[in-house]
Parts: structure tokens; sequence; C-alpha cells
């Protein structure tokens, strides 16, 4: 079976990525290992910059917090996917230090930039936002994505619903509702 983490980086614990993450979650029960991670209820800190990781050959974190605790089921896993509101155009505070803390991934002595010990996992983006333009959140989490290249990420797909201020409104629309049906087929593929 595969191994499938999702995170979620909203706070809004009947919001609509919560809503998501239960749906996906119920939709890869029993196809594959799924694992959980609410950034919101966690301890992730922000990177020290320390650059300790940077002397080692393996992924590697001086801090001692659930990211850390995470490192190896973000480097063993076959795929991730990311679900989480947008914040000012971008993704929150608390899932900017997720992807800051896979710094901890980052080593120009290897090949690629690398030491995450496999580098063919796909990773899938889902954001919601109230008013959007959806369609400039979507080239963001493009980018945003490709951040995740030295936590072994080489594969990606995205999607931002718009128009879902309301909390949990996204599974009410038969659209994005197909689009998490298409990110969870894609995952187990
Ligand atoms: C601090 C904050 C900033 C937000 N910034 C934006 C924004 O820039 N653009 C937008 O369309 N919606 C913005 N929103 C609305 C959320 O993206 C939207 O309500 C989303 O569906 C919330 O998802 P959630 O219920 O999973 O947390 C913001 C909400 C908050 C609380």
């Amino acid at each position: 079976m595969k191994k499938i983490l999702i995170v979620n980086g909203s706070k809004r614990k009947k919001g609509n990525s919560y809503a998501l993450e239960r749906y996906m979650a119920d939709k890869l029960a029993g196809k594959a290992e799924v694992v959980e991670f609410n950034v919101g209820e966690k301890d992730v800190r922000a990177c020290l910059a320390c650059d300790t990781c940077k002397k080692k050959d393996a992924p590697f974190c001086i801090q001692k917090d659930d990211f850390t605790e995470l490192i190896p089921t973000i480097d063993k896993c076959d795929a991730m996917v990311i679900i989480g509101p947008v914040h000012y155009g971008r993704f929150p505070a608390q899932l900017c230090a997720f992807v800051d803390r896979t710094y901890a991934f980052l080593n120009f002595k290897l090949p690629g930039y690398s030491s995450a010990s496999r580098k063919d996992k796909k990773l899938a983006g889902y954001l919601c936002c109230g008013v959007g333009p959806a369609d400039v959140y979507l080239k963001v989490l493009d980018a945003d994505l490709r951040n995740f290249a030295a936590s072994g990420f080489t594969d990606y797909k995205s999607f931002v619903a718009g128009g879902v201020g309301v909390p949990g409104s996204v599974m009410d629309n038969a659209d994005y509702v197909k689009a998490a049906d298409e990110i969870v087929d894609w995952l187990l593929a």
C-alpha cells in the first residue's frame, strides 16, 4: 500500500481544509497508509537557519519539535498532499514554517542538492480562498510546490478553490469535490 501524508495548514477545525482532509482521508482509507498532520495543532517552529543540517548526509534538524519527528515520514512516503487556506495570497504562516523546515533536506554537496532517500514522490496542493483571484493563487501554489524538490517531491498537481469564504462550503461545490477526487486518484496511481 502507498504511504500518503496529508498536511493541513488551517487553524479552522470546522473550515474548508478540515472538510477536505476528512473527505480525502476517507477516500484513501483501505487503499493507502495515511498519516494526517494538522500543522495548526502541532509544534512547528521557524527554521533556525543554523545550517547544522548541512553537515549531514541524511535529512536532519537540530530542533526537537513535531516537524523533526515527521522528517522520516516525509522522507519515506510515496506522496504528500498539502491542504490549506490562502492567507494574504500565500500559504498561512505555520505552513510557511513547514516549508522552511524542509531545508533539513537541502544539501548542496549531494546529487540534486537533496539528502532525501528518494526523489520520485508526488506532491499535490489544494488551497481554498475567499475572494481570489484564484488563478493568480494557483500560479503561486505551483511555484511553492516546487520548493519541495529537495525533500524528494518531483511530480506536482495543484488546485485552488475560489469563493469559499464560508467555512465548509468547499464541499457544496461539485467541481471542487471533483478536484479533490482527482487528486486522490492521482496520489494513488
Ligand atoms: C488571515 C487571513 C487571510 C486571508 N487572506 C485571503 C486572501 O488573501 N485571499 C482570499 O481570497 N482569501 C483570503 N482569506 C480567506 C480564506 O482563504 C478562506 O476563507 C478559506 O476558505 C479558509 O479556509 P479554511 O476554512 O480551510 O481555513 C483569508 C483568511 C484569513 C483568516
